[in-house]
């Protein structure tokens, strides 16, 4: 049935020792002989776990995975990732990210796999899975879980981490008891999935889908909808296809132009700031550069269509139910490469040709955006050499022009202990500085950036002040915030030199970032500036510490950049002690 040499049959067609041993083993699960007859073997990489709710139900979703392999006539095996749980894993799933990629990575190439279908949904969990998969290049198709059901709270709907953050507001604010946020608790999260609102998960979803590692309408289909699974079992069957034809494999779909298509749906989605440094990252992994700068020029071309929260009004339900990415890809052809490859062996322009919008007000025409340009703009200046990132859908435009005298915390602890003290003088021109929460600084680059405006001024009706760090934000946030500055703190870069009173001038327009101190006295500060002592001093922390990438080359590690196709002969050697 194939019509290419199979890997697997490097274990599991020998006639030898290894033979006797791979099918025996294998034989231990209740598989009979039918298994070994030269199907292809598809391996189903689960990021399940009870640890990353988000991805709680992938069980299922490997399940009707499965059903699909097998109906195509292939075998299927199913194995366990790491799982990066984006709410319980302290201090930031971001230090953990190329770990996951690693062991993503690293299984595709050794064990016996023709093809892989990627099952992934919480934030980090998407990029990881396209890293490990990129540079093993094995053919591999992924499926996201999908986001949750609208929260629902008092006829009022809820966004997942959106809405946390506005009702925490106004509880610090003293405008919600404890009893009704706990009641508010309940009704956002009501059902298996990701966070249903454009955050990083949807983000990264979209961007699978734009990249053409999906199939066609995968990442906005809620995960307890039956079509989810209907997709799954599709992909599991395509799987088959993919392995027997011997690709098509990520280096063939991972090209120059679906990154740049991959950029224009970021910009036209209002999408996660994360989106930035996982593209760079998985750029790196296929030989694509992809520096900052070809986000912004994209983003002055791209209209803003999509109407969904934190930029918008809608939620991920809301995006289905109009006819999803396909929707929003087919209006921004004219600014894509239609003939751009996807997995299931069509071209991107094929994919999306009849989809519909249903409705106009969730997904807007090209004609009628919601702004012109895209949602993120890249900003450069003395303050941020190697650049920074602003999310200018979801910020104040009247702080998009800000000059404003700064008010420094050294670190997270320094920021949670200071922000609601009077003693501190801030008001609502402040500008309010982190550091110390980067990829080395924090460490693992957290979602701090959004830092809490002070209670005293969210009580006078203050909802948004300016924030500059080297910190990410969680794509559920909104405000001006600043963000991914490069180089960080950390490593001396020139946030560490800010100090209280500094006078810091935003232009967004501009796209620009400017300290404004004499470079002769920031020449004083850096020569009396001492980095703080290492995290750490072995294991993993200090791999990454070694390693790490700065923001703007997407956080990866050095030695991780490129790929190491997996080969026909990867079996050969010692298999069985
Ligand atoms: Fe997993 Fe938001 S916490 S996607």
């Amino acid at each position: 049935m194939t019509s290419q040499p199979l890997r697997s049959r490097n274990w599991f067609g020998r006639q030898d020792l290894d033979g006797f041993a791979h099918r025996s083993w294998v034989k231990s699960e209740g598989f009979s002989d039918h298994v070994f007859d030269g199907r292809p073997v598809i391996g189903v990489a689960n990021s399940w776990s009870e640890l990353t709710n988000c991805n709680a139900h992938l069980r299922q979703v490997a399940e009707a995975v499965k059903r699909g392999v097998w109906s195509a006539g292939g075998f299927p095996l199913e194995f366990p990732t790491i799982s990066l749980g984006e709410v319980l894993m302290k201090p930031t799933t971001m230090l953990f990210r190329n770990l996951m990629a690693m062991d993503v990575e690293e299984c595709l190439r050794a064990y016996p796999l023709d093809a892989a279908v990627l099952l992934s949904g919480c934030d980090k969990t998407t990029p990881a899975m396209l890293m490990g998969a990129a540079s093993a290049d094995v053919p591999a198709i992924m499926v996201t879980g999908g986001p949750m059901l609208r929260g629902n709270w008092r006829q009022e709907e809820l966004g997942s981490g959106t809405d946390l953050w506005r009702l925490w507001g106004e509880r610090r604010a003293g405008r919600l008891t404890d009893e009704e946020l706990c009641e508010a608790e309940s009704c956002m999260s009501r059902s298996a999935g990701h966070c249903m609102v454009m955050g990083t998960a949807s983000t990264m979803a979209s961007m699978a889908e734009t990249l053409g590692m999906t199939l066609p309408g995968n990442a906005a289909i809620p995960a307890p909808d039956s079509r989810r699974l209907q997709m799954a079992e599709l992909a599991g069957r395509r799987a088959v296809e993919m392995a027997s034809a011997g690709g098509p494999r990520p280096s063939a779909i991972l090209t120059a132009n679906a990154f740049d298509n991959a950029i224009r749906a970021l910009m036209a989605i209002g999408g996660s700031t994360n989106a930035v440094i996982h593209l760079v990252a998985l750029a790196g992994r296929v030989g694509v550069p992809l520096p900052l700068a070809r986000f912004d020029e994209l983003s002055r071309t791209t209209p803003f269509v999509l109407n969904v929260r934190p930029s918008g009004k809608y939620l991920m339900e809301d995006f289905f139910y109009a006819g999803g990415l396909p929707v929003v890809l087919r209006a921004l052809l004219p600014l894509l490469d239609g003939a751009a490859p996807t997995v299931n062996g069509r071209s991107l322009a094929d994919n999306v040709g009849d989809a519909r919008n249903w409705n106009e007000d969730v997904i807007r025409p090209l004609g009628v955006p919601l702004a012109a340009e895209g949602g993120l703009a890249i900003l450069h200046g003395n303050l941020c050499p190697g650049g920074a990132v602003i999310k200018v859908s979801a910020a104040s435009p009247q702080l998009l022009t800000h000059r404003g005298r700064a008010v420094v915390f050294e670190d997270h602890a320094d920021l949670h202990r200071r922000i609601d003290d009077p003693g501190v003088a801030i008001d609502e021109t402040s500008v309010l500085v982190l550091k110390q929460a980067g990829p080395k600084g924090a460490p693992g680059m957290p979602e701090w950036g959004a830092a809490p405006v002070p209670a005293r001024l969210l009580k006078k009706g203050v909802k948004d002040m300016v924030r500059i760090s080297d910190a990410r934000m969680s794509g559920t946030s909104y405000g001006t915030v600043v963000l991914h500055v490069a180089p960080e703190s950390a490593v001396g870069g020139p946030l560490a030199l800010v100090r209280d009173g500094d006078e810091i001038q935003l232009d967004v327009p501009r796209r620009t970032l400017t300290l404004e101190v004499a470079e002769a006295e920031l020449g004083r500060r850096r020569a009396a500036w001492t980095p703080r002592p290492p995290h750490f001093s072995r294991g993993y922390g200090r791999l990454f510490l070694d390693h790490v990438l700065q923001a703007d080359e997407g956080c990866d590690f050095d030695f991780l950049r490129g790929r190491t196709p997996v080969k026909y002969e990867d079996s050969a050697g010692p298999s069985h002690a």
